[in-house]
């Protein structure tokens, strides 16, 4: 068969798919920027710039079990969820990155001609599921300062809706929604999924109302507060009949030991961990104020470990592509809702610095 005759197979969804940007690893840069790529600054992906803790290092030398399956249930996994959480195990499910509950719910819930709610610009995850599972995106633009607009989401609801989207705080605009917005939502009787991938740095969820109500969930990820993004490991806390739904279709094994022993030590570690939450919490006000200095660029407030900044002179990938030469690398947008931005996640004190003075230079070469 020619590989013509292959495509006519595929689904034709599939294949004017255009599938997702990713980061750029560092690996692939090696000749193309002007650093060894060693010291390439990545503040492109909100990674976790001081690592994990230490104790998963260790642990994962020695751990002894790799030949065996990981436990498929995800009973102690979701019971140190539930120590760290507060929230008992039954309302928990575990998953390879967060990204893997957005499908697993989307497909609960979603199928072709079904629409998902989409409060845009945000997370780009949502669409690229959303679409691969059949469904029809419903885009309502936030508000000029990235605010829900929650009369407009409201209004945006057809009988054809069944899942309102809501990242808080917001992927990549660092914006949050009030609870109260989020329960006027909830109060649709329509499934709202709360994506709290950066709660550690914010300090707001409405995980504890989970409990109240049949159609609210949240998600979490181990990702960017334990830097454990490399080993995929995120949770969602749910009502226990969607929970029970969500480990019947979950593909067996979805959490590796690995990520499981990372957990583990991590949550040992919590006061160490929850300590560099706060550095890169601080270190967001102080990057913040250096942007806020460089006249062409204006930054937006952000709950969460990265920035968003519109860019006032100049070209957003032209920007991205002279600090990547300089080898630091950030997100740049220039797409419906999120016209000509880029966003830069906070590291340490010395990646700011870095990154300020290689925009210093940018700025006066412009
Ligand atoms: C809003 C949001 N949700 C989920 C994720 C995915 O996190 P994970 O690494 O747990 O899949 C990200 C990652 O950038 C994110 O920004």
């Amino acid at each position: 068969m020619t590989p013509e005759g292959i495509e006519k197979l595929i689904r034709p969804d599939v294949v004017t798919f255009s599938g997702y940007r990713a980061a750029k690893s560092p690996d692939t840069l090696v000749g193309k920027v002007e650093v060894p790529v060693e010291s390439i600054i990545k503040l492109d992906a909100n990674e976790n710039l001081y690592g994990c803790s230490p104790r998963v290092n260790q642990a994962l030398a020695t751990y002894p079990d790799l030949n065996i399956y990981p436990d498929s249930g995800q009973t102690q996994l979701r019971k140190l969820v539930q120590e760290y959480t507060g929230i008992s195990a039954e309302h928990i499910v575990a998953s390879s990155g967060s990204s893997q509950l957005i499908d697993l719910v989307l497909c609960l819930f979603v199928g072709p001609g079904d629409e998902v709610i989409n409060c845009v610009p945000t997370f780009a995850m949502y669409q690229f599921y959303t679409q691969l599972r059949g469904g029809t995106l419903v885009e309502v633009p936030r508000d000029e300062s990235f605010a829900v607009n929650v009369n407009a989401v409201k209004a945006a609801i057809s009988k054809k809706t069944k899942i309102i989207f809501v990242a808080n705080p917001n992927n990549p605009t660092g914006t949050i929604t009030p609870w109260q917005d989020i329960l006027e939502l909830v109060d649709t009787g329509l499934p709202v999924l709360v994506d709290e991938a950066y709660y550690e740095f914010s300090g707001e969820t409405v995980a504890p109302l989970v409990s109240q109500y049949k159609n609210l969930m949240v998600l979490r990820t181990f990702s960017k507060w334990a830097g454990l993004a490399g080993l995929r490991i995120g949770y969602g806390i749910f009502p226990p009949k969607i929970a029970d739904y969500l480990l019947r279709i979950k593909p067996p094994y979805n959490v590796n030991a690995a990520a499981m022993v990372a957990v583990k030590e991590s949550l040992k570690d919590i006061d160490y961990l929850l300590g560099r939450v706060k550095a890169i919490v601080a270190e967001r006000e102080r990057l913040f104020g250096k942007l806020e200095k460089l006249k062409w660029l204006k930054p937006y407030p952000s709950q969460a470990n990265f920035i968003f900044c519109s860019v006032l002179v100049g070209e957003a990938s032209e920007l991205q592509q002279k600090l990547q030469n300089k080898g630091i690398l950030v997100r740049y947008f220039d797409l419906p809702f999120w016209r000509n931005g880029i966003r830069i996640s906070v590291g340490k004190p010395e990646h700011t610095d870095a990154l300020i003075k290689a925009l210093q230079k940018i700025g006066e070469e412009m």
